[in-house]
């Protein structure tokens, strides 16, 4: 009878805790992880007369006192690659529901190779935001090439002048990201930033710069050469290009990379550096078959252990921009995946805001270009609720 009752009462005490502790530890787990686009707004359309021909290449960053920044090219003329840009940027202080108009904080002028984006850092311990861009990355009507920095102190309101890194990098063709940089949180190189990108057509492959002193200077680390390298490339060749670095829980460095000339697969290039951004060896790339992709540069985010991926899923086509999610470090992928926009859609980028407060921990937000005849038309933000919208 006494027994009856403990047991009774043990029983009361267990449905308790499993209804006021253990649930929302589930969702921490990602067990529970149901993707929701909350809210969608364009930040740029081109196109209009007498204004801006293309806005393209997506950048999204949290500021350290939670700001958002996103930044784009600004195409003057035409839709190419190269020619003469600004660089764009909208800047939102409650978390991307209203944003302040366009500021062009960096002008080429009239280049006929002029800059491309670029990879924007934020600095945790100064509170500095480096963006870095190249300057005649494709050698066409200039020389030589040139890696710049441009840097925010004050939360991205103002820019400094631009920065010459290519006097202490070489003037090799650099093309940072496009997306952002990491500062190492978990040792090792705890502090140092890594910004990866990429080299020109024929010298093409992975390539990341590090910084150990807050970005005041910077040398080459890892390389990921395409074969052959330094030569010009056929259909299925080795190319490994536009590319995403994150930091996992275990202090390696994931880059998800673009294959450019589909060797191998249609498919993601995933290498992992386990020595803070110094190499990317050949042992650790595996080729991702889950991540079917059309050659195009792809978002990756690791927020609380679980690894997100956006790119247009589609093997032949930049369509169907699509959000998936690993919650085993990307060792395999859960089978139900989130479409963000049936048509058009091209490069994307993704960010989150890391504080304690348990209201961030179920947002990530992503940028992509989106359009409905061509992907290149918009650039448009999204906010996705991690668990439903609860
Ligand atoms: C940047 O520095 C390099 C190396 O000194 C130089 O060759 C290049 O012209 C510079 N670029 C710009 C835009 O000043
Ligand atoms: C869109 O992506 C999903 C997930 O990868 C895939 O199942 C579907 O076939 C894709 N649709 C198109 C039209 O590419």
């Amino acid at each position: 009878m006494l027994g009856a009752v403990i047991s009774r009462g043990l029983y009361s005490l267990i449905v308790i805790l499993l209804s006021v502790d253990l649930l929302p530890c589930l969702c921490a787990d990602g067990e529970q992880i149901n993707p929701l686009v909350l809210e969608e707004l364009l930040l740029w359309v081109g196109g209009g007369a007498g204004s801006v021909n293309t806005y393209r290449i997506p950048l999204l960053t949290f500021t350290r006192h939670g700001s958002l920044l996103a930044f784009s090219e600004a195409r003057k003329q035409s839709e190419v690659d190269i020619g003469a840009k600004f660089i764009a940027m909208r800047r939102s202080t409650d978390k991307g529901a209203t944003w302040a108009p366009t500021s062009f904080i960096v002008d080429d002028g009239s280049l006929a190779d002029g800059l491309n984006l670029g990879s924007v850092v934020i600095d945790e311990e100064t509170g500095s935001v480096l963006l870095i861009y190249s300057l005649c990355f494709h050698r066409y009507h200039c020389s030589p090439s040139s890696t710049m920095l441009v840097e925010s102190l004050d939360d991205g309101l103002s820019w400094s002048a631009p920065r010459n890194l290519s006097v202490m990098l070489g003037v090799k063709s650099f093309a940072p990201g496009p997306g952002f940089g990491i500062q190492k949180r978990i040792p090792p190189a705890v502090g140092r930033l890594v910004v990866c990108g990429h080299g020109s057509i024929a010298g093409d492959g992975v390539f990341c710069i590090l910084s150990d002193d807050h970005g005041l200077s910077w040398r080459y680390g890892a390389a990921l050469k395409s074969i052959p390298y330094n030569q010009p490339k056929q259909s299925l060749d080795f190319n490994p290009d536009e590319c995403q670095p994150v930091e996992m829980e275990d202090g390696s460095i994931v880059v998800n990379v673009r294959n450019n000339n589909n060797y191998h697969c249609r498919c993601r290039i995933v290498v992992r550096s386990l020595d803070g951004g110094e190499s990317l060896p050949v042992d650790e790339l595996v080729f991702d078959h889950t991540l079917v992709d059309p050659a195009v540069a792809a978002g990756a985010l690791q927020k609380e252990g679980i690894l997100f991926f956006t790119n247009p899923s589609n093997e032949q086509h930049r369509v169907n921009l699509t959000l998936r999610w690993s919650l085993t470090d990307g060792q395999s992928w859960e089978k139900k995946a989130v479409q963000i926009w049936a048509g058009p859609s091209g490069y994307s980028s993704m960010t989150s805001f890391r504080s304690d407060s348990p209201v961030d921990k179920k947002f990530i937000y992503v940028i992509y270009e989106k359009g409905h005849k061509d992907y290149d038309e918009s650039i448009s933000f999204v906010k996705v609720h991690l668990y439903g919208g609860r």
